[in-house]
């Protein structure tokens, strides 16, 4: 078994763009700059976003942080959207999911301009992406696409299983996996809650990416032995053993699940920071196309 060292290559990413971005400003021009709206209070997004705006930093990125209240409106929120979308001082923003219950996501999602769209959840780049043209790939699935691309996982003709079918991760991933292209040229089966015989479906996976949200959920007798292990997950599980009062845990057994695969990522230092390195590579992708 080999580790899909997610923290090493995330770094190896974010080094590559540091340097671009030292080129663009001994050329005059000013680095990729990056805002992200947090509404609400929601413990993990926060985490998420302080990460989001630490690796800017590192990585000499200009980022503004738009952290608005758990009660603003939904018109007040698409407004702050609108602002972001006129300002040229910004390449592009993200709205960190999940949103207040009294705020539509798929609304505040289809106000943000799509060459701003650097989470690529607008439905332009989805579809875009789907169709192979030129396009934001969501941060997530862009990220695994990396990891396996950098580590030369074969995946031609590999049957490719992806656990969950959500917007973010499952949907965007299998469409990737099934691309004319490396990596890609997967077999793909998108497998769900509502999947008869799951376990016998997963077993069946030479790539096998779990993004279900539910802790340890793949164990050992769902994987194939020599199979290629993605996992998604970052859950938060009680365990008064830690300082902070919970563990995070991905959505593979990694114990058991680790000894049948040929590669798998760990949790954390797996997905969570190509997601991460993903998000800075799509905001230069932004910053490049300005003059
Ligand atoms: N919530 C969980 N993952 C993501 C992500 O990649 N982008 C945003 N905006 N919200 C998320």
């Amino acid at each position: 078994m080999e580790l899909l060292d997610g923290k090493a290559v995330s770094k190896q990413l974010r080094n590559e763009l540091a340097e671009e971005v030292k080129i663009m400003v001994a050329a005059g021009r000013r680095p990729p700059h990056l805002a992200v709206i947090l509404v609400g209070k929601n413990a993990a997004s926060e985490t998420y976003v302080n990460a989001k705006v630490k690796a800017c930093k590192e990585a000499g990125y200009e980022s503004s942080l738009l952290h608005f209240p758990p009660e603003i409106s939904q018109e007040m929120l698409l407004h702050g959207i609108d602002e972001l979308n006129e300002n040229e001082d910004l390449d592009g923003f993200i709205v960190q999911l999940p949103l207040p219950s009294h705020i539509d996501d798929k609304t505040v999602i289809e106000r943000i301009l799509p060459a701003k769209d650097v989470d690529g959840f607008h439905p332009i780049n989805v579809g875009k992406m789907a169709l192979g043209l030129d396009a934001f790939i969501s941060a997530t699935p862009g990220g695994i696409v990396e990891l396996l691309k950098r580590y030369k996982i074969e995946t031609e003709g590999k049957h490719c299983v992806v656990l969950g079918r959500s917007n973010i991760v499952g949907g965007p991933m299998s469409i990737l996996m099934r691309r004319n292209t490396y990596p890609g040229n997967c077999t793909v089966t998108i497998a769900h809650s509502r999947t008869k015989n799951i376990k016998e479906v997963c077993k069946t996976a030479d790539i096998l990416i779990a993004a279900i949200g539910k802790p340890d959920y793949v164990t050992a007798d769902m994987v194939k032995e020599g199979a290629v292990v993605i996992d998604v997950g970052i859950n938060r599980v009680d365990d008064d053993t830690r300082e902070r009062g919970y563990r995070l845990t991905g959505d593979v057994k990694f114990d058991e699940v680790s000894k049948k695969s040929s590669f798998i990522t760990p949790v954390p230092g797996g997905v969570g920071p190509m997601t991460i390195a993903y998000l800075l590579n799509n905001a230069m992708i932004a910053a490049r196309k300005r003059d």
